[in-house]
């Protein structure tokens, strides 16, 4: 693995050409060398940090809050500079307002669905294993092209099912945590991106990630 410690904020990870993730906070760091170092994207996923929950990401992180509002309009200024042809945002009834609004002023995508889902996410780097809750969720879908919408019940299983696209991808997901993306990427041979502010939890990734390419 590559690091690099291009800016003074934010710290790289090249696991290998297909899978490059970056610890930064968004609405805060400064992630162009992040973002000249990735490909063109094809499909952004994301599940949201929720208003509610904001408080509580950032004292997993260890680091003083910023308002909730900073961070969604940095991550508008990504979202926007990836330019992607599909985004799959994952929100709730505190923060789903925000994100309609944000792309119905971009006005890009003629196509628009939503789809109620239960939250899940990885539960380490070790494991196949999920964290599955019944807290309700529901996914946006925004999309240049007609998408099929898969018919599930639980977040990994939409991602799971929407990574299963023959088409080489390369995805990316702002906020991607333990990895959830980045896992059923890596098993139907896509190249994924993503940035996390808690290293922590990107660790995971990074060890769910290189352990799968050692045993491949
Ligand atoms: C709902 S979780 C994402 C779950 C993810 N799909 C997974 O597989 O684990 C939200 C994530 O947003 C991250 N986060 C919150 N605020 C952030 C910020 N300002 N910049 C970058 N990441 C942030 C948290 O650390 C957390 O990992």
């Amino acid at each position: 693995m590559k690091m690099g410690h291009l800016d003074t904020d934010i710290k790289i990870f090249q696991i290998s050409p297909s899978f490059t993730f970056c610890n930064g906070e968004i609405g805060k760091s400064d992630f162009k060398s992040f973002m000249e170092k990735i490909p063109s994207i094809d499909l952004v996923y994301a599940a949201l940090p929720k208003p509610e929950n904001f408080p509580l990401w950032y004292k997993l992180a260890n680091r003083a809050k910023i308002p909730h509002k900073q961070f969604f309009s940095g991550l508008c200024k990504i979202w926007k500079e990836i330019n992607a042809p599909e985004y799959h945002i994952e929100v709730g009834p505190s923060n789903k307002q925000q994100v309609l609004d944000f792309f119905s002023t971009w006005k890009k995508f003629p196509n628009f669905y939503e789809l109620d889902l239960y939250y899940s996410a990885p539960l380490n780097g070790r494991t196949k294993g999920m964290a599955k809750c019944r807290n309700p969720t529901q996914i946006l879908i925004y999309s240049l092209h007609p998408v099929e919408i898969p018919d599930v019940k639980y977040s990994h299983e939409y991602v799971e099912q929407i990574m299963k696209r023959r088409k080489r991808m390369n995805v990316f997901d702002p906020v991607i945590g333990k990895g959830l993306l980045a896992r059923f990427a890596q098993i139907n041979g896509h190249n994924c991106y993503g940035i996390d502010m808690n290293y922590e939890r990107l660790e995971c990734t990074i060890e769910y990630i290189q352990n799968n390419l050692r045993s491949s």
